[in-house]
């Protein structure tokens, strides 16, 4: 009670906000000057996992080092930097033992919970036995690893490549189409991101990410079909038990945006490349772009078109594999289509960098024509990993809590979204969810960046950490550990209410 009360004064303070502990309230139609005069506050599920001391380098010296000796580019969040010490399942330790709900794992990333106890083990065995050869010998891990992986790719995806990161793995697969198709053009889509290197970062179609140098010959990118924030959508449009507010006059089974967004994908095909293509690359849900839904049935027809021009098609499943979208383990089943190489990262090894690029063998076959070779592609602890995670998403139902938990979590924020005018949109699919910020719904103009930012931070300090995400960072993007229960579902919808509306008093005053 103690510790209410104090918070109740300090709100924004710090160091103060991990010792909130109300009874679990219900916040509906109070102002933020009541909620904190009236000490009624998040109170975050309980944990028992109790952090070690940290007892390594202090936050100035971090601070310092990190300013002269890492790259200047790196960016870090908030205006005071989390330095964080320790992870354990969906939450976040910082040096000074605050615990956070990490809805954002590690850019989704963390996918079976942090220093999950399963793969953890594994790493330790197998660093231990046998920590590195290279695949010029044959070693058991990355065949069971091969075996258990290709097990859960349909159809004739069956051959797998192990990188060590998404953006090579994305560079390998552009790579492939080429040499496979003989053809030189690729086409994306707008806001998609594939990577920073080299090849991939000519797919990447995000300004901040391009530093001016050449790249991205033949890559062309197609206007990105943003049902929200994009020329057309309606009510209708995605494949999210939360649809747009925006108005539907489409008959069942017909939808006007698809068809208008499909007219531009043809027309960046006449106009921008050579009749004959060499690859479509798209995520199924765009993750940094500010988890962008397509129209139903978009990716289907933009498949079919790449291939009446020779071109293979690439799923880019770096954020939405694994489970993640709940209804299905990769995210293009939830289009019903078929792509011809997939490619995976982040979430395939819990935080352990490791990529994957799986095929059919008759591209593999046209691959094998130069040899391929890297270093640590395929390590044996990698694909220890590796089979750790698919065992424990399988063990832990973690698809099956990504599609209840989502759910759960998308019917609240939509309640949300009704409340509150600047909050524009709620979409996604299972435990890929986006919340998109507007000045006024009716506009459906981004919330300037300065107001976006204050509300993350009072998450923050409220224990509640998100991304961020869009082309103008207008979306609040949550992804994450796909071990989250519904009580942090509620903390979390009940952080967002108090930011909300202490936003709103904000803007009143
Ligand atoms: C969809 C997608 N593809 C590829 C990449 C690149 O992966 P990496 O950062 O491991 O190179 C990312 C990274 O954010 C991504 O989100």
């Amino acid at each position: 009670m103690k510790s209410t009360k104090i918070m109740a004064r300090s709100l924004g303070n710090h160091s103060l906000i991990p010792f909130i502990r109300s009874q679990t309230p219900r916040l509906t139609g109070v102002s933020y000057r009541e909620l904190s005069s009236s000490s009624v506050l998040p109170e975050m599920p309980p944990c028992d996992f109790k952090p070690e001391k940290y007892e390594s380098l202090p936050y100035e010296r971090i601070v310092d080092i990190r300013q002269h000796h890492l790259s200047p580019a790196l960016k870090t969040c908030y205006k005071k930097p989390l330095l964080l010490h320790q992870g354990h399942m969906q939450w976040l330790y910082d040096a000074d033992g605050r615990r956070y709900l990490d809805l954002f794992a590690g850019i989704v990333t963390a996918s079976v919970g942090h220093c999950h106890p399963k793969v953890t083990e594994a790493a330790q065995k197998q660093i231990g036995r046998l920590g590195h050869t290279t695949n010029i010998y044959l070693h058991s891990p990355i065949h069971e690893y091969a075996e258990k992986l290709t097990s859960l790719l349909p159809g004739k995806l069956k051959v797998l490549y192990l990188t060590n990161s998404g953006s090579e793995a994305n560079d390998m697969a552009l790579y492939m189409s080429r040499l496979y198709t003989g053809n030189f053009d690729i086409v994306g889509l707008r806001t998609g991101y594939h990577g920073a290197s080299p090849y991939a970062l000519g797919m990447t179609a995000h300004t901040d990410y391009k530093g001016g140098v050449a790249n991205g010959f033949g890559c062309h990118s197609a206007m990105c079909p943003d049902v929200f924030g994009g020329i057309w959508g309606g009510s209708h449009c995605r494949d999210s038990p939360v649809q747009t507010i925006r108005k539907c006059s489409c008959s069942p089974g017909w939808c006007e945006a698809k068809d208008k967004y499909i007219a531009q994908f043809k027309e960046t095909l006449s106009t921008c490349t050579s009749k004959k293509i060499a690859a479509f690359i798209a995520e199924p849900i765009q993750g940094v772009g500010g988890v962008v839904q397509y129209p139903k049935g978009f990716l289907k027809e933009a498949y079919e078109l790449i291939r009446e021009r020779g071109g293979v098609c690439i799923s880019d499943e770096v954020q939405t594999g694994f489970g993640r979208t709940g209804s299905h383990y990769w995210g293009f089943q939830t289009h019903d289509i078929m792509p011809d190489i997939v490619t995976m990262a982040k979430g395939i090894g819990n935080g352990f960098p490791m990529a994957a690029v799986v095929t059919t063998a008759e591209i593999a076959n046209v691959f094998a024509q130069s040899l391929h070779f890297n270093t640590f592609g395929g390590n044996p602890v990698a694909c220890s990993v590796g089979s750790a995670v698919l065992d424990a998403i399988e063990e832990d139902g973690l698809q099956k809590n990504c599609e209840v938990v989502g759910t759960y979590m998308l019917k609240k924020l939509e309640k949300l979204r009704d409340r509150f005018e600047i909050v524009g949109d709620v979409r996604g699919k299972g435990l890929m969810v986006g919340v998109e910020m507007v000045k006024d719904k009716k506009t459906r103009e981004r919330l300037p960046t300065d107001q976006m930012n204050l509300i993350w931070e009072d998450c923050k300090d409220m224990g509640l950490l998100l991304g961020k995400g869009g082309l103008y960072n207008q979306v609040f993007r949550i992804k994450p550990p796909m071990c989250i229960t519904k009580d942090d579902v509620d903390f979390a919808v009940e952080v967002l209410q108090v930011a909300l509306t202490k936003h709103v008093d904000r803007t009143l005053t």
